[in-house]
């Protein structure tokens, strides 16, 4: 591994030093064990400690398949699905690693006892595998989470739509959070060039998610002059919402719950703003039954912030806890646009709000191909900014996991994997000069 480190770090190293790289039979991980799937059973979600299940081992590189890639992971970044993994929730993600064995003697390789997590990388080309002819070794890379096969046609127009969709690194093996990871050549894109590993790690899973829920034609297709609730807007996908809908012209109305994370959205340049924890809103009476008098507080209180207006479109995600408030709150025509459910995935909401006013729910997961190439192209050009907050060692991802768990953080959290410290890797530092304090917005908050 130090070879590898070596001719990353070194300023003049080219594509035939890394294909001369001499690749280790094993590589450092974070992993979830197939045999601990049970290890919570009966503990509340929110006691469960991913400390407790999340590994750092050595693990067998894999054999590199036709249009693929091995990549040197300099830093990752934790999402909220390694999150779900640790606990093994909803489900254990060896069923997903199990269903996906079970499609090819090629994908029978990520059918392990253990399941090395991670949905984000930035990093650089190890290895290609045949028929991969735009990348080399020694590319400065990211990679977003998409795995396709694309060999239906149900997936041809738009590939999130591909029967044998997957995220990397949560329901295929082989992820991120490692010292080097294997992806399909097509999820490999530019690594931003003004900003440093862990900055370019951060954003992929989140932002290329926000970008298809808020902005794209198959999510909500945010206008200029939209009204747009976002809950959770400091955290991974809201504060790329949020951003979505500064840079196109919409106004945020951020949705938080501390003054600290409300300062924030002031940072990044919103105005309108709605301490949920000082409000105290309410909207479950007791497990089965919602309050609609807090609906209509929250409504009322959008109103004060927009001058009378209601949402055109709000970005869901908390689920259960607001759904019904969501629903209440978007105004005639508009649009509720939810990619999860993180308070409970049985949501209930009063219909009639919903048909006589005309509004459309939308489901949205992650995204396209194009989405994705999209999302990254706008943090290239500095005109979306990573809202990294704070950065791990590998062998802390158990403590980073645990604190989004927690609702601790702000932003992303990232993880160094090959880096030997944060802030290596700018290429580009005259648009990094341009853009410092954005790209610095989210740290130590
Ligand atoms: N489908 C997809 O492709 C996709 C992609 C990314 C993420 N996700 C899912 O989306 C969810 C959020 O991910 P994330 O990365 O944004 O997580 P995150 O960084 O933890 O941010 C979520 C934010 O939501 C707010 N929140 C949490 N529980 C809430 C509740 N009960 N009521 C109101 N607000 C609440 C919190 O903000 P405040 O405390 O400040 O209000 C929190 O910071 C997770 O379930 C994740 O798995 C799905």
């Amino acid at each position: 591994m130090k070879e590898i480190l070596d001719a990353i770090l070194a300023p003049d190293s080219g594509a035939a030093d890394f294909a001369a790289l001499k690749l280790p039979e094993s590589y450092r991980a974070v992993t979830v064990h197939k045999d601990e799937a049970e290890m919570f059973a009966g503990i509340p979600s929110r006691d469960k400690d991913p400390r407790k299940s999340l590994h750092v081992e050595q693990v067998p590189l894999p054999e590199l398949g036709p249009g693929e890639a091995l990549v040197a992971v300099m830093a990752s970044s934790v999402n909220y699905n390694s999150v779900w993994t640790s606990i093994f929730e909803p489900v254990s993600t060896f069923a997903f690693l199990e269903r996906y064995g079970r499609l090819s003697p090629l994908a029978k390789r990520h059918d392990l006892p253990y399941h090395v997590i991670g949905s984000d990388l930035a990093g650089v080309v190890l290895r290609t595998g045949p028929g991969v002819n735009k990348w080399q070794p020694g590319d400065r890379v990211v990679a977003h989470c998409l795995s396709v096969e694309l060999e239906s046609a149900d997936g041809h127009n738009d590939t999130m739509l591909d029967p044998e969709q997957r995220i990397w690194g949560f329901e295929t093996n082989f992820g991120g959070l490692a010292e080097i990871a294997l992806v399909k050549s097509n999820q490999l894109m530019p690594k931003p060039a003004h900003l440093s590993w862990e900055e370019a790690a951060a954003p992929g899973l989140v932002n290329s998610t926000a970008y298809r829920q808020l902005v794209s034609r198959n999510g909500a297709a945010m206008k200029q002059g939209d009204n747009v609730l976002i809950w959770g807007a400091s955290g991974g996908l809201g504060s790329y919402a949020t951003q979505f809908a500064l840079a196109g012209g919409a106004t945020p109305i951020c949705v938080v719950s501390s003054p600290q994370k409300a300062e924030i959205c002031r940072k990044m340049g919103a105005e309108a703003i709605i301490d949920r924890t000082a409000e105290d809103y309410r909207f479950w009476r007791d497990e089965h039954t919602q309050d609609p008098r807090e609906w209509k507080r929250l409504g009322a209180r959008i109103r004060d912030l927009t001058g009378g207006e209601d949402v055109d479109i709000v970005f869901e995600h908390p689920g259960r806890e607001t759904f019904g408030a969501s629903v209440y709150v978007t105004r005639k025509g508009g649009t509720i646009v939810t990619c999860a459910s993180t308070s409970g995935y049985t949501h209930e909401y009063d219909n009639r709000y919903l048909w006589m006013s005309l509004k459309r729910i939308v489901g949205s997961h992650f995204a396209n191909y194009r989405e994705a190439w999209e999302a990254n192209r706008l943090i290239a050009k500095g005109r979306i900014h990573p809202t990294l907050s704070r950065t791990y060692t590998l062998t802390d991802t158990g403590q980073a996991a645990y604190d989004v768990h927690r609702n601790l953080h702000q932003g992303k959290v990232g993880v160094l994997a090959l880096a030997p410290q944060e802030g290596m890797g700018v290429t580009d530092p005259e648009l990094r000069a341009r853009h410092l304090p954005a790209i610095n917005r989210f740290r130590n908050a």
